[in-house]
C-alpha cells in the first residue's frame, strides 16, 4: 500500500503570494545568502575533543563529538547570509543555529537542513543496489519512509537521496548506491524513495524534501573512475539517464543535486542545456537545483572557469540555484549582479525556489525539531523488522547446486571467510552513523538456527591482504565439517564515493582461501557480502551454492541465516549483470545490436570471427541481468497479447500464466521486455517495460496482466524528439533478461486502420 506523501512540484498560489511578499522584502546579499549551504563546523579542536569526552566520562553518558561552530557561524546567520546546512546531524546544533536564523535576523527565514541519508539513517538498510534487487518499490517506500522518519526526528528537512544515476561500469564505486543499469527499474525505484521519503505523517510532524541526485550522467564515468569525463550522445542522455530524474519529480521531488561531471565538454553544474533547457523549459520543473559539494569550485580545475568568481557566474547563468560548500556565490554573487555579469532577475528567481521549497516544507511555521523525540524514534523494534525484510529481499541466489540450500540442520557447519563477523562492512558505504553494534553478523544469524556446537568460525584471512592470514588454520578446520560456509566479499569502504576498483574479483587474499576450501573437496556454500557486482567466474565454480548477501545493513546477517535455512525463500534478482571477465565492462542487457552481432548461442563465438565478440570469452554474463534463483521452481505459460495490433494512442494487454510446480512458498519477480526490431535510429536488442513481484503456494497458478501503454514504446528519435515509431515489436515474459514466453506485436498508424 502506498503511502499518502507530499509533493513539490503542484502550484500552490497561497505559497506564491508569501514568497513573493518575502522576495519583495529582502536586500541582495539577503537573496544570496538562501543560495548558501555551508558546514557550520570548524575545525576539529582536539582540547574540545577531550574537554567533550571527560564530560561524557563524568557523567555516564555515550559519547559524542560535537565540535565548535566555525567562528564566524552565528554571524553569518544573524546576517541571513546562510540558506541551509548540510551533515548536521545533531538536532541541538541545528535548533540552536535555527533559533538564530529565526529569532535574531532581519528576516527570520529559516534554515533547511540537508543530508546523505542514502539507505537509512541509522536503521540502515541494505546498499541501494541491493534494495533495487527486492524488485519491490513498495517495500522500498516503506523503508525510505522508516529513513525519514529517524531523519526527521534528528532534524534534517532534506534528504539528498534518492541516488538515482544508471551505472553501467561495476568499477564505480558508486554503483551501490543506486539501482543498477537499466532506466526502467530506475524509474520504479526512484518513484518509491521520493514518496517514501516525502511521506505526509512523519512522527516529528516535519515533512522532508527529497533531492534525487547526481543530476546527470554520473554513472558513465569513463572506465569507471569517479568523478571522471562523462561523454555520450544526447539521445542517450534522454533514453537512459534522464528518465528516473523524470520520474523522481512526477512522484513530487522538489529538488534536485547536480553531478560532479562533465558531459561531452560541460560540467553538469555549469550545463544550461541540462539546468534550463531540460529542467526548465522543457519539463517546467520549478524545484531547487543544488551542486554538489564544491562542484562550483571544481569548474576551475575542469578548466572551464578562470575562478571562483567565474564559476559562480557559469553556474548562476546556467540555472543553479543553490551552492554547496564551496561559497563562489556567497563571496561573489554580489558583484557579479553590481557590473552586470548576471542579471538579479536570476538570483530573485534562485532565491525565489528555495523560499517556495521552505514554505512548502512548513519550516516557517514549525523551524524547530524536538529534540527528544529522536529517543523514542531510531532504531525502533518494527524498523528493524522492516530491515530484516529488506535484506531477504534483497539477497540474490546465483547458484544452487544439487539443491545443497536451504540447509537442513543438524548440520556440522565451518564458517571460514572475513566477512562472517565483520559489522562494520554490513553498514557499506554512506552510513554517516556508524553503529557497528546494531550490527547482526553471519555469525549472529546462524547462533538462532544451530546451538553452539554444530560450528565453528576460522577467519581465515583478512579482507584485504596487509594482515597475516591462516589459510592452514582454515583448511584444519573445515576436516570434520559436513559443509563449509564461506562468507566472503568486500569490505564497506572498497565501494562507494572515490571508492573506484580496477580489479573485481575476492580483494586480498580470499580467491586463495577459496582456493585450499576447494581442493579439500568438501562441499563451500559461499554468501558474498559486497558492494558491487564482482567478477567471481572461478569462485563461482568452486562453490555448490552462491549467494550474494551484499553489505546488507543491521539485519544483514539474520537475513542470511534465515535464507541458509530456509526460513526464507530467496527472490531477490540482480539489477545489474555479472560480467565473466572486466574486459566486458560495461556489460549490460539492452545493449544494441551492432552490423555484426555474435550468433546466440554464447560458446561458438569463440568460433567466429570478423564479429562483434571477443576471442577469450563469450560475450554473454556470468549472470544476467534479472536473475535469481529460488528454492521452488516456477513455470510460465499462455501468453496472449492482446491486440496484436495497436495504435501508438492505444496500450497492450500482455497476459501469461504462472505457476509454482516447486514444493515451497515462493515469490516470482516477472519481467517483460520488449525489442523494436526496425528504428529511425537503432534500438537495443531489449528493453524492460514491465515486472510483478507474485508469491505463489505450492501447486499454485495465477494470471499475470500487463498493461503496456504503446507510449511506453517511446524513444528520441531522430530530430530528438519522443516518437512511437511504427513497425514490429517483439516481446517477452519471463524469469530474467535471456527469454522467456515470446510473443510479437504490431504499432500502426491509426490512419491506416481505416
Ligand atoms: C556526494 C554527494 C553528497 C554530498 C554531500 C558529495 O561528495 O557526491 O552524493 O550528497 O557530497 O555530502
Amino acid at each position: 500500500m502506498q503511502t499518502d506523501s507530499h509533493t513539490y512540484n503542484q502550484p500552490d498560489p497561497a505559497t506564491e503570494a508569501r514568497v513573493e511578499a518575502l522576495l519583495a522584502q529582502m536586500t541582495l546579499p539577503e537573496k544570496i545568502g538562501q543560495l548558501v549551504q555551508l558546514n557550520p563546523f570548524g575545525p576539529f579542536d582536539p582540547d574540545e575533543y577531550d574537554r567533550q569526552k571527560a564530560e561524557a566520562a563524568a557523567n555516564g553518558r555515550p559519547f559524542t563529538y560535537i565540535p565548535p561552530l566555525r567562528h564566524d557561524m552565528e554571524a553569518l546567520l544573524r546576517a541571513g547570509r546562510v540558506g541551509s546546512f548540510l551533515n548536521v546531524m545533531l538536532p541541538g546544533v541545528i535548533n540552536h543555529c535555527q533559533r538564530i536564523a529565526v529569532e535574531e535576523s532581519r528576516l527570520g527565514i529559516p534554515l533547511i537542513a540537508g543530508g546523505d541519508v542514502i539507505h537509512g539513517f541509522r536503521t540502515i538498510f541494505p546498499i541501494p543496489l541491493a534494495e533495487s534487487c527486492t524488485w519491490n518499490p513498495p517495500l522500498l517506500e516503506r523503508a525510505a519512509r522508516v529513513a525519514a522518519e529517524e531523519a526527521s526526528a534528528s532534524g534534517i528537512d532534506w534528504i539528498f537521496a534518492p541516488m538515482i544515476d544508471v551505472a553501467r561500469d561495476l568499477r564505480w564505486g558508486r554503483i551501490a548506491e543506486g539501482a543498477g543499469e537499466d532506466p526502467f527499474v530506475g524509474m520504479a525505484m526512484a518513484r518509491a524513495r521520493v514518496r517514501g521519503f516525502q511521506a505526509a505523517d512523519l512522527s516529528s510532524g516535519r515533512r522532508i524534501a527529497a533531492c534525487p541526485k547526481h543530476y546527470v550522467g554520473y554513472g558513465a564515468a569513463e572506465a569507471g573512475r569517479d568523478y571522471n569525463t562523462a561523454d555520450f550522445s544526447e539521445r542517450t542522455l534522454r533514453d537512459v539517464y534522464l528518465p528516473p530524474f523524470k520520474a523522481a519529480f512526477d512522484a513530487g521531488a522538489g529538488s534536485v543535486m547536480s553531478a560532479f561531471n562533465e558531459i561531452s565538454g560541460i560540467p553538469a553544474t555549469a550545463n544550461p542545456l541540462l539546468l534550463r533547457a531540460i529542467l526548465r523549459d522543457e519539463w517546467q520543473w520549478p524545484g531547487v537545483v543544488l551542486s554538489d559539494y564544491e562542484a562550483v569550485h571544481e569548474l576551475i580545475a575542469h578548466g572551464l572557469a578562470a575562478d571562483l568568481k567565474d564559476a559562480a557566474r557559469l553556474s548562476i547563468l546556467a540555472g543553479l540555484d543553490m551552492e554547496m560548500v564551496s561559497e563562489g556565490y556567497a563571496t561573489h554573487l554580489a558583484d557579479l549582479v553590481a557590473a552586470g555579469d548576471v542579471p538579479l532577475a536570476l538570483v530573485d528567481e534562485a532565491a525565489r525556489r528555495v523560499l517556495r521549497l521552505k514554505f512548502r516544507l512548513g519550516l516557517f511555521a514549525q523551524p524547530y525539531t524536538d529534540e527528544t523525540l529522536a529517543e523514542t524514534i531510531i532504531l525502533r523494534p518494527d524498523f528493524r523488522t522492516l530491515a530484516l525484510e529488506v535484506a531477504q529481499e534483497s539477497m540474490v541466489l546465483l547458484k544452487n547446486e544439487d539443491d545443497i540450500l536451504p540447509l537442513a540442520p543438524p548440520t556440522r557447519l565451518a564458517v571460514i571467510g572475513p566477512l562472517a563477523d565483520s559489522h562494520a562492512d554490513m553498514l557499506g558505504c554512506w552510513s554517516l552513523h556508524t553503529h557497528p553494534e546494531d550490527v547482526e553478523t553471519v555469525l549472529d544469524g546462524l547462533a538462532a538456527y544451530l546451538p553452539a556446537d554444530a560450528w565453528r568460525y576460522t577467519p581465515g584471512c583478512p579482507i584485504r591482504a596487509s594482515e597475516p592470514t591462516d589459510i592452514a588454520a582454515a583448511v584444519t578446520a573445515v576436516q570434520d565439517a559436513d559443509v563449509i560456509l564461506l562468507v566472503v566479499g568486500e569490505s564497506a569502504d572498497m565501494s562507494g564515493e572515490g571508492h573506484s576498483r580496477t580489479h573485481l574479483g575476492l580483494p586480498g587474499r580470499q580467491q586463495e582461501l577459496a582456493d585450499a576450501l576447494a581442493a579439500t573437496g568438501k562441499p563451500i556454500v559461499c554468501v558474498l557480502m559486497n558492494g558491487r557486482p564482482l567478477v567471481i567466474p572461478r569462485l563461482a565454480a568452486q562453490v555448490k551454492a552462491l549467494l550474494v548477501g551484499w553489505h546488507g545493513g543491521i539485519r544483514a546477517g539474520r537475513a542470511v541465516a534465515d535464507i541458509l535455512f530456509g526460513a526464507v525463500n530467496p527472490s531477490g534478482k540482480l539489477t545489474a549483470s555479472w560480467p565473466r571477465a572486466e574486459g566486458q565492462i560495461p556489460l549490460y542487457y539492452a545493449h544494441k545490436n551492432t552490423g555484426r552481432p555474435a550468433a546466440a548461442a554464447g560458446v561458438k563465438q569463440f568460433a567466429e570471427y570478423f564479429k562483434s565478440v571477443y576471442l577469450d570469452e563469450p560475450n554473454s554474463p556470468l549472470f544476467p541481468f534479472g536473475f535469481g534463483l529460488s528454492y521452488t521452481r516456477f513455470a510460465y505459460s499462455d501468453l496472449r497479447l492482446d491486440p496484436p495490433t495497436i495504435t501508438p494512442e492505444e496500450t497492450l494487454v500482455v497476459t501469461a500464466t504462472l505457476r509454482n510446480v516447486g514444493s515451497r512458498a515462493g515469490a516470482e519477480v516477472v519481467q517483460l521486455y520488449v525489442r523494436d526490431l526496425v528504428g529511425s535510429v537503432t534500438r537495443p536488442v531489449k528493453e524492460l517495460k514491465g515486472f510483478q513481484k507474485v508469491t505463489l503456494q505450492p501447486g499454485e497458478r495465477r494470471a499475470i496482466r500487463f498493461e503496456l501503454p504503446a507510449q511506453a514504446l517511446g524513444f528520441t528519435g531522430r530530430e530528438m524528439r519522443t516518437v512511437v515509431e511504427p513497425g514490429a515489436f517483439r516481446l517477452w515474459v519471463g524469469p530474467d533478461c535471456r527469454g522467456g514466453l515470446e510473443g510479437s506485436f504490431t504499432v500502426e498508424e491509426a490512419h491506416r486502420r481505416g
